[in-house]
């Protein structure tokens, strides 16, 4: 990374890889729709150098960064502080950067949410869910969706202990449980299914729970591609009436970003609709 003298205000998203990256195209959309004067860079960053990088577009006048795979919960540690939620999920997808004060918060949780209940419609009062996967995306959401009182929230990960961890952190909050993915009770019905693993991006197939999908079973990959994801493609086999793709989680979460940011929320709409039939 070239520091650079600019006087328009700097903003990023930091990864490895992150060349996949959509979050310049929709930041752009934002800015452009609201007035705002700003630049915003990919910035791949190996594990090893992320301290670094984040110190020189700190130094180098950058006013916030967003963070994403691999690097949610190292940059936690360089924050100098953290909002409840992103201490609660013990990630970082958005840092602040204000006369060398470093504020992290995560809006994964946020964005999430707004796309099912705004943009999708979703009740989930009363709502039994099932998440898969027990990783750093599912740490950000857990909060938040308990948030809305769910009947039930049931996390089934690979690896137990992962998942467990979970459970234990958000023990006094819910009825929260956990398992393997071969120990998914069959016989409960799942109102919500949220795919939090990295498995399709890796090109891998987990042993996804068929039993536990029936058609008003609403389907949710946290992953998106501008064809279906494996997992989405999977759900409408089971017969799920209804399979979406995270591409309205990942442009809410921005929008949380930009208004942490500029103080303005852009309106998400036209830039959903865009992002996903275009990009
Ligand atoms: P992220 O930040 O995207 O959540 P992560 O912390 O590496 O990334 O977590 C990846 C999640 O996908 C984990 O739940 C992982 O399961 P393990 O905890 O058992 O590793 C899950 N995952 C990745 N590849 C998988 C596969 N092939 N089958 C099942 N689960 C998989």
């Amino acid at each position: 990374m070239e520091a650079e003298t600019t006087t328009i205000d700097r903003y990023g998203v930091m990864g490895y890889p992150v060349a996949h990256s959509r979050s310049p195209v929709i930041h752009r959309m934002f800015a452009l729709q609201t007035g705002q004067q700003l630049q915003y860079e990919l910035l791949e960053v190996k594990p090893e150098n992320l301290e670094t990088a984040v110190r020189q577009f700190q130094r180098t006048g950058g006013k916030g960064l967003n963070v994403t795979a691999p690097h949610k919960q190292t940059v936690r540690k360089l924050c100098d502080h953290v909002s409840e939620r992103a201490h609660v999920a013990g990630a970082v997808n958005t840092v602040s950067l204000n006369n060398g004060d470093m504020h992290g918060d995560n809006t994964d949780g946020i964005g999430l949410l707004r796309d099912l209940a705004v943009n999708l419609g979703l009740n989930l009062d009363g709502a039994n869910i099932l998440i898969l996967g027990a990783g750093g995306a599912t740490r950000g959401i857990v909060g938040p969706l308990l948030d809305m009182e769910p009947a039930s929230l049931r996390i089934a990960n690979r690896t137990l202990g992962r998942a467990q961890n979970i459970v234990e952190h958000f023990n006094d909050r819910g009825t929260i449980t956990s398992c393997q993915f071969n120990a998914i009770p069959v016989n409960e019905p799942y109102d919500l299914i949220i795919n939090a693993t990295s498995a399709g991006v890796k090109g891998e197939a987990p042993p996804y729970p068929a039993a536990a999908v029936r058609p008003e079973t609403f389907c949710y990959d946290l992953s998106y591609g501008l064809n279906p994801t494996p997992f989405s493609a999977w759900a409408r086999e089971q017969g799920a009436e209804h399979s979406v793709m995270g591409w309205g989680m990942l442009v809410e979460q921005a929008a949380e970003s930009f208004n942490i940011w500029r103080g303005v929320m852009p309106d998400t709409a036209p830039v959903l609709k865009q992002m996903s039939v275009n990009v």
